[in-house]
């Protein structure tokens, strides 16, 4: 498979990278995994808008107009002939000489690459477990940025303990998870951290959301605690490659009765109908 060098399909053997790329010596870039469902970019618009803000949150500015970095995203996708998979698209503020303040003279560097992978289906059929570990980001977790360390520590304790995901928490308030948003539904309605500094507003959140309203299950954007998330009657996590998943236990305690629940499986259904 081609990748993306500065809007060029190339052989990745091709590709040279700055040792001073200040993605890779700061991680002072950003990025977006946007989902391929049979060939075609799943809300391209809302990925490429959330891009271009996070880049212009950190002053970066991307060399493209909105237009010819989505047709830019499309051509990805035909040249490698992906049906499903992900296109993974990251800019950083380019090479310089290392010195922390903003370089006078750098090039914002864009690269990227496509992955074939099937959906996750058994996954999302049983369900899968998580384990709360202490959110100790920065306080702009609204920003998809490359610096990912907090997530990745938080991810590693979950998977070393054979947990699928870390539900993050600050002291007793569940923010969201190491790569994907939480949700808990308790006498019908759904709870979520709101859309502030301390979660990423994800792009299969706002479809969720958007479902909730067309099936009619009540929606509270208020953050809730770990002993609350216990309490839930269905607790489920989305991501672009996770989709609707449900979450049946939490450390060693059950959700609910420790399977998929009735308004998370209507949620997986519309979903799914979204998607094709
Ligand atoms: N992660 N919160 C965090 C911290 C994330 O990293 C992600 C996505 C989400 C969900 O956002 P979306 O629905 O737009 O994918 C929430 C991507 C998939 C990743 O880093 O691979």
């Amino acid at each position: 498979d081609l990748i993306l060098h500065n809007g060029e399909f190339i052989q990745e053997e091709n590709l040279v990278i700055s040792k001073e790329d200040r993605g890779y010596q700061f991680g002072d870039g950003i990025y977006e995994v946007i989902r391929v469902y049979d060939g075609s970019l799943f809300t391209a618009k809302e990925h490429i808008d959330r891009f271009y803000d996070s880049a212009d949150k950190i002053k970066i500015v991307i060399p493209y107009t909105k237009d010819v970095f989505h047709k830019m995203m499309y051509d990805f996708v035909e040249v490698n002939k992906i049906d499903m998979g992900y296109v993974y698209v990251q800019i950083t503020r380019g090479a310089a000489e290392r010195q922390h303040q903003f370089p006078t003279q750098a090039t914002p560097v864009i690269t990227g690459n496509t992955k074939s992978v099937a959906r996750p289906v058994a996954s999302l059929e049983s369900g899968v477990t998580a384990k709360f570990i202490e959110d100790i980001r920065w306080l702009r977790c609204d920003i998809k940025s490359l610096n990912l360390l907090g997530n990745v520590l938080a991810k590693q304790e979950a998977y070393e303990e054979g947990f699928f995901e870390a539900i993050l928490h600050r002291g007793e308030t569940v923010t969201e998870g190491s790569s994907s948003n939480m949700y808990g539904l308790k006498n019908g309605m759904l709870y979520t951290h709101p859309a502030t500094n301390l979660i990423l507003n994800g792009i299969t959140r706002r479809v969720i959301l958007e479902l909730c309203k067309e099936l009619e299950i009540p929606v509270e954007e208020t953050a809730f605690t770990k002993t609350q998330a216990l309490q839930m009657d269905e607790f489920f996590m989305s991501s672009t490659t996770s989709e609707v998943m449900p979450i049946i236990a939490i450390g060693d305690q059950k959700i609910g009765q420790g399977v998929p629940g009735e308004l998370t499986r209507k949620l997986q259904t519309a979903f799914q109908a979204r998607i094709q």
